[in-house]
């Protein structure tokens, strides 16, 4: 898709400004909106094939006209609040942001006859819940127990059905666990790798919650860009779900492991009562994403390392 006119919402963000960045080096134009609620604009490159406007998608008016103005070929949907202990605290405010800022999108899409190429939304493996059963595919049982899950998988349905209803061309996505450079580990609830990079770096002790047996599947940031655009560029992904995951899930413990290998340290741990809620075990298949020509190019040891490697420099 070179020099295509790209959306990307929540484009500041971990995983959006790694899309962002990716795009940019492709040779298209790319346009950000980001609140900078966790997002940081230090996330993004300099370039002047993108745009940035620090603004929440739940402005209707300036999505409208964002979208009428740029007639964007494609719109990465990625803005979110992804703490699921903040959507449990908030749930009505972060409803707007992960579920109805969404459907206005889709509606401004509709109302106007624009037609992207492809609208992608990111949802989660959270749509999951606690359900037992392993690995994941996407016909496995949805049980959200969060407003944070309920918002995202709502979202991929109005997203999807879209597409049906009204002829647009719409994916969309379940990320599991992803990781890498510039992920924020500012709230407790930050993805577990961030805040275990952290602390091997500032030597303070980490809060192991549980045994460390629960396991997880661990996605490099880079798999989950090029999955998501590989997602994007195939037409047979029309109206389809995908998890984005490796399709193997790695303990807690083993992950330390790796981590205190790769970076020399050993890290200070005092374990702590296993958190409400937690999952044993969350793991995927990814056959589907694979029949698209998918296969992930970093496992954890590969990931961890650049990731380490991406913190000593930066
Ligand atoms: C992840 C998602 C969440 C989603 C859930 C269900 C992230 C950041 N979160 O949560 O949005 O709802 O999957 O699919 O991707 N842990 C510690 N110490 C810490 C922090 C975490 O021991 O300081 C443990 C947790 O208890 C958990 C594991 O590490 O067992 C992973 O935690 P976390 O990174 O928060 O992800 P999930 O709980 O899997």
């Amino acid at each position: 898709c070179l020099a295509d006119n790209i959306l990307v919402t929540g484009g500041a963000g971990f995983i959006g400004s790694t899309l962002v960045r990716d795009l940019i080096e492709k040779g298209n134009t790319v346009t950000v909106v980001d609140d900078l609620s966790m997002g940081r604009l230090s996330n993004l490159p300099e370039s002047d094939q993108l745009t940035f406007y620090q603004k929440s998608i739940i402005d209707r008016k300036f999505m409208d006209d964002l979208l009428i103005k740029h007639q964007f070929d494609y719109i990465y949907l990625l803005a979110a609040v992804a703490s699921v202990a903040d959507t449990i605290e908030r749930p009505e405010v972060t409803h707007q942001i992960n579920q109805d800022a969404n459907l206005w999108i889709m509606e401004t899409l509709r109302r106007n006859q624009l037609r992207p190429k492809k609208v992608i939304f990111t949802s989660s493996a959270a749509v999951y819940g606690d359900d037992p059963d392993q690995p994941k595919s996407e016909h496995s049982r949805i049980v959200p127990l969060s407003p944070y899950a309920i918002d995202k998988f709502a979202s991929e349905r109005f997203v999807i059905d879209y597409g049906q209803l009204y002829g647009l061309n719409t994916a969309a996505t379940r990320f599991f666990n992803v990781y890498g450079p510039r992920q924020n580990p500012s709230s407790p609830y930050s993805g577990v790798l961030s805040l275990i990079t952290q602390r091997l770096q500032d030597g303070q002790l980490f809060t192991l919650f549980g045994d460390g047996t629960q396991s997880r599947d661990f996605v490099y940031v880079g798999d989950v860009v090029s999955a998501l655009q590989l997602i994007a560029d195939t037409p047979d992904s029309n109206g389809q779900v995908y998890n984005v995951a490796t399709g193997h899930s790695v303990s807690l413990i083993e992950t330390i492991r790796i981590f205190e290998k790769i970076s020399g340290d050993k890290l200070k741990i005092e374990f702590a009562e296993q958190r409400l809620g937690d999952i044993k075990r969350s793991e995927a298949d990814i056959s589907k994403l694979q029949s698209l020509g998918f296969e992930p190019k970093f496992d954890l040891e590969t990931g961890l390392r650049r990731y380490w490697e991406f913190n000593q420099n930066h």
